[in-house]
């Protein structure tokens, strides 16, 4: 039985590629250093794949730490999810996400090479586009991100690049995620934004709870067919889908691989609101505010090599997004508290 580290693996998407990892016969061991997430979200896990993880709480800078639950667990490859991706405090804060997301990464990998392993799974996102010039966006896309939280993703899939071409040996797969939303359709675990959510989907379903009172459309005057933002909003268990799509490519062959894990379909924010009305099963107030700083208007994945070359594409429409991001709130109105 093959066993990954997934560091972050107890975040929200991170717990969600440990269930696909259980129940697709993996043994999953998790590095985290919980500053983003719950021990309760290993716990749920296990109950959902009716299995359990290792899990190992400490911090992917402590690269001694790293080498040790290589050797001693004996892991096959890596899956790195473990990062800070807060656009805004990444600005405010810089360093934080030079010293933990780009640090880190470097901590990571050389643990790997100290030990020869040299397969893995990093999590990119499609931030690293900036503001693209044509969608659907391709993987060879031009790339141009506008922050440091974006720019942390760039430089560590140029240090992944810039192994790979010194040393045959590494077979890395890139993934760039688009919008992750949704929740396990148990409703056990979800997203648990500590404080409140930058990110709509997050913000919607407070604001349907009740927890918050209104939802601000951030600008309906962009060149879009309602004038409200668009993106590729992906729901996170095909997203998790798509890492055990990746994994199994690493067995074979070397080198980098970069994919855009989307659907390739855009919805507005207007959209997104109706479609989660229909869910929740009642209005949910919203007005529309100025433009959010730095925000684009368009941007979704042409998802086509990942389903040419590792046979994923993303199975669940916005209504399944929407359906369990609303029942993971309902089941769960403190989170994991
Ligand atoms: P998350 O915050 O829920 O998960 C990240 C996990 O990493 C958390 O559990 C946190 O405690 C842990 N962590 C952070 N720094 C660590 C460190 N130094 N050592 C050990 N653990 C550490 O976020 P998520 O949404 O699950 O995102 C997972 C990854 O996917 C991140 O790298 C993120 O940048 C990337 N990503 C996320 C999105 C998104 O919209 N959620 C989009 C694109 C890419
Ligand atoms: C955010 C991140 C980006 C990350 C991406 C995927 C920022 C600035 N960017 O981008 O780096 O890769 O998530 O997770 O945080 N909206 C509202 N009201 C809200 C919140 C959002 O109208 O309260 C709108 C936005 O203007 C946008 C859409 O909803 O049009 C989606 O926003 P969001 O969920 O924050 O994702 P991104 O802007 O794509």
């Amino acid at each position: 039985m093959q066993r990954i580290l997934v560091t972050g693996g107890s975040g929200y998407i991170g717990s969600h590629i440990c269930v696909e990892l259980l129940t697709s016969g993996f043994q999953a061991v998790v590095v985290d250093n919980l500053s983003n997430s719950n021990r309760e979200a290993i716990r749920r896990v296990e109950t959902i794949a009716e299995q359990s993880v290792d899990f190992i709480q400490g911090d992917i800078l402590d690269e001694s730490l790293l080498r040790r639950v290589l050797e001693d667990y004996n892991i096959d490859a890596v899956v790195h999810l473990a990062g800070l991706k807060a656009v805004g405090e990444s600005v405010s804060h810089p360093l934080r996400y030079y010293d933990n997301n780009v640090a880190g990464s470097r901590s990571l990998l050389q643990a790997m090479d100290a030990v020869g392993l040299k397969k893995i799974v990093f999590s990119s996102s499609a931030t690293v586009y900036g503001n693209p010039s044509i969608n659907p966006v391709a993987e060879s896309a031009a790339l141009n991100p506008t922050n440091p939280y974006g720019r942390s993703k760039l430089f560590v899939e140029e240090m992944l690049a810039d192994l790979a071409s010194s040393d045959d040996d590494w077979h890395v797969a890139v993934l760039r995620y688009f919008n992750p939303v949704g929740a396990h359709h148990s409703g056990l675990i979800g997203e648990d934004p500590l404080d409140t959510p930058n990110n709509l989907m997050p913000y919607v379903s407070k604001v349907a709870a009740g927890k918050l009172e209104r939802l601000s459309v951030f600008g309906d005057d962009y060149s879009t067919r309602d004038g409200t933002g668009v993106r590729d909003y992906i729901h996170v268990v095909d997203l998790a889908k798509g890492h055990l799509a990746a994994l199994n490519s690493l067995s074979t062959g070397t080198g980098v691989d970069v994919y855009n894990l989307g659907t390739g379909t855009g919805y507005s924010v207007l959209e997104v609101i109706r479609e989660f009305v229909e869910a929740a099963g009642h209005d949910i107030p919203y007005g529309v505010v100025a433009r959010r700083p730095g925000d684009i208007a368009e941007c979704y994945a042409d998802p086509g090599k990942a389903e040419r070359e590792l046979g994923w594409r993303a199975q669940l429409g916005l209504a399944a997004m929407c359906e369990d991001a609303w029942r993971w709130q309902r089941n769960n109105p403190e989170g994991f508290q």
